[in-house]
């Protein structure tokens, strides 16, 4: 399978970024072909602006030549997973901007399906997972994300996945990296 690794963090020497390596090197390993989107790195424009806001009118609309081209980078893989810092409950901007313009009208929803089956999401999360659960963060995070994003686009085979505790010491780390390691297993 071929598999696009989107990246948003502004580090590649962060934990984020190590968790994507494991997930690139379990991947590879099992046989799949791994393309990076690194939209830090790649300086992907998250700001929507008129050109690709949907036009409810006309799902054949056609979109700026970027989006055009993430599309097309979709459309070239099998799959996509999302590797993020969890930023105030949520994505970080630039990848909630990537998925605002790319993931439009007509071609994700509308009356179209996203078009992979798989899609994948893995949030690091700084706090713990006690923390999520106390105020309901975690059952948020799945509503907005894998069912109103992922569900909402038709993704049939897709996954959110958040990994606890990275600011809270080494074992919540190694705990992380580990844990890392088993859900690539199952991709
Ligand atoms: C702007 C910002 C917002 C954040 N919001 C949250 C949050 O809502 N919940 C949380 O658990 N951690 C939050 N964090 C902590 C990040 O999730 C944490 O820095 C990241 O998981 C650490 O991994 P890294 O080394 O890859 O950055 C936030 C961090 C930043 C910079």
């Amino acid at each position: 399978m071929k598999t696009l690794l989107v990246i948003a963090h502004p580090r590649r020497n962060s934990l984020t970024a190590r968790v994507a390596e494991i997930f690139a090197g379990s991947l590879e390993g099992n046989g799949h072909e791994v393309e990076w989107a690194d939209l830090l790195e790649e300086n992907f424009d998250p700001v929507m602006r008129e050109q690709d806001e949907p036009d409810w009118d006309n799902s054949r609309k056609r979109y700026s030549a970027e989006v055009q081209r993430e599309m097309a980078r979709i459309e070239r893989n099998d799959a996509t997973l999302m590797i993020f810092p969890v930023y105030w409950w949520s994505l970080p901007a630039l990848l909630k901007g990537w998925v605002d313009r790319v993931w439009n009208n007509g071609w994700a929803y509308g009356d179209a399906v996203f078009p992979q089956r798989r899609v994948w999401m893995i949030g690091i999360a700084g706090n713990r997972a006690e923390g999520f659960a106390a105020k309901g963060y975690d059952s948020a995070m799945q509503t907005q994300l894998d069912i109103g994003t992922l569900d909402y686009c038709g993704v049939r085979e897709r996954r959110l996945e958040l990994l606890y505790g990275s600011i809270e010491g080494q074992p919540f780390v190694d705990q992380i990296l580990i844990d890392a390691k088993r859900i690539a297993s199952e991709f």
